[in-house]
């Protein structure tokens, strides 16, 4: 199956609001959801040089999952954050790699970015997989990194740059 990265803007929220709360089960205790569409709608209309949201869907049109690019910074940088979830019922099944693949395609392309790191829990072992697998490098640790369901979590500290990305050739 085929999937394309849309990008998703306020007026996804009804949509994507409704997938994410079907898809807890998947989402906790790695991803919280957003408090309410209203917040979920807020950070889908913040400015693109802010953060870029896509949606990945299938050809027949199905939302099965998003990327976030958040924290854009350009100058001497040129990096962003990526953030990503799948949504029921259509994870495990390659789609979030060959969505992954074609944002990272978008980043190193059209967004014209050099660098793109990730940030994954160590007990994360399904998205730890999923980022090595596209060709990540662990730089670190970082402890008590992100504050996710009221804690101060660890994370594990992947990048990528456009050297390592195929097709992108420095
Ligand atoms: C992480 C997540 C996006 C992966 O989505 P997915 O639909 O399973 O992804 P895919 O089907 O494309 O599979 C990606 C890889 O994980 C592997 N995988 C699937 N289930 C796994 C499991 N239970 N344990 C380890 N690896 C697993 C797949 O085999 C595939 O590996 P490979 O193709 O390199 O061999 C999804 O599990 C998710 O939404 N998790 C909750 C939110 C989250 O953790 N987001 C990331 C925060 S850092």
């Amino acid at each position: 199956m085929t999937v394309r990265p849309v990008r998703l803007g306020p007026g996804d929220a009804p949509e994507l609001f409704a997938a994410i709360m079907r898809s807890q089960a998947l989402h906790l205790p790695w991803a919280p959801p957003p408090a309410s569409e209203d917040e979920l709608r807020a950070s889908l209309a913040q400015p693109a040089d802010a953060r870029v949201s896509y949606g990945v869907r299938t050809g027949a049109g199905d939302l099965v999952g998003v990327v976030n690019l958040t924290a854009i910074i350009r100058g001497p940088f040129q990096n962003c954050f990526l953030s990503y979830y799948a949504l029921t019922p259509f994870e495990g099944r390659g789609l979030m790699r060959a969505g992954l693949a074609t944002v990272l395609d978008l980043v190193f392309g059209e967004h014209v970015l050099h660098r793109v790191e990730a940030n994954v829990q160590p007990g994360n072992a399904r998205s730890a997989r999923l980022v090595r697998g596209l060709g990540f490098r662990l730089e670190g640790q970082s402890p008590r990194y992100l504050r996710i369901g009221g804690e101060w979590r660890d994370h594990d500290h992947y990048a990528l740059t456009a050297e390592e990305w195929p097709g992108q050739g420095g």
